[in-house]
């Protein structure tokens, strides 16, 4: 499904990159998810320290004029972090059976694409570049419920891609929304038109 137009490059962002280009990313993180501008700086640091943790990797779009349309990344999960545990406590209480979920898998962390840029493909080819480089058996990811509205773009894509429900209605501490965790495993089924390739996109290059 994902095809988009060939002025669009699908770039691979190191750890300095994503930190030369931090402000840009959020800015799509903020303008993505309707969030206040202030977020940005809460999420700054976060941020960074994900891009320390094991298994990390960042993929993005480039568009006219170097402009970063797209960004995504994840990590390795596991024990002692933050999202684990709390997923962790949520599959304990609630399906106790689906814990194996927890097991070598990716953390789907960010995906987020401009406004002005969605609704074409690009979200699918930065999910898929993302977890094509990963090394683990599955990938996770945690989303807003959708409910009572009807299914985000995020969501159709996530359904689109064969992600299933890992735990429902999850109240993450501090967060007063409903989450849901949805898994699938790796690699992805191949898409009906190949992803185009992606370059490395070192600190200074457009
Ligand atoms: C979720 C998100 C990353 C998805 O990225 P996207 O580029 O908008 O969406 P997709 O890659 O799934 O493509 C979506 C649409 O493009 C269409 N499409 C795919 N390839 C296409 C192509 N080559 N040409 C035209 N359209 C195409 C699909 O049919 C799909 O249509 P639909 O959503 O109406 O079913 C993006 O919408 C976003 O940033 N949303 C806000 C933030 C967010 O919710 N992030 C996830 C938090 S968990």
């Amino acid at each position: 499904m994902t095809a988009a137009p060939p002025r669009y490059r699908l770039v691979e962002l190191g750890h300095a990159t994503l930190v030369e280009r931090l402000d840009e990313a959020l800015d799509i993180y903020v303008s993505a998810m309707g969030y206040p501008p202030g977020t940005a700086r809460a999420r700054r640091s976060l941020w960074l320290d994900h891009a320390r943790r094991p298994g990390w990797r960042s993929v993005g779009w480039i568009g006219d004029g170097g402009r970063l349309l797209g960004i995504a990344y994840g990590y390795r999960g596991g024990p002692g972090q933050w999202w684990f545990e709390e997923v962790r406590r949520g599959l304990r209480a609630e399906a106790p059976e689906r814990q194996s979920w927890l097991t070598d898998y990716f953390e789907l962390t960010e995906l987020h694409v401009r406004p002005d840029a969605q609704g074409g493909g690009l979200g699918e080819g930065l999910l898929r570049a993302l977890t094509a480089g990963a090394d683990n058996a599955r990938v996770l990811l945690s989303t807003p419920e959708h409910r009572p509205r009807p299914p985000s773009r995020a969501w159709r894509l996530y359904r689109r891609l064969g992600f299933v429900d890992v735990l429902r209605e999850h109240r993450f501490t501090g967060d007063t929304r409903p989450f849901a965790v949805l898994g699938r495993p790796l690699p992805l089924d191949a898409p009906a038109t190949p992803v185009p390739g992606i370059t490395a996109l070192p600190p200074g290059a457009s």
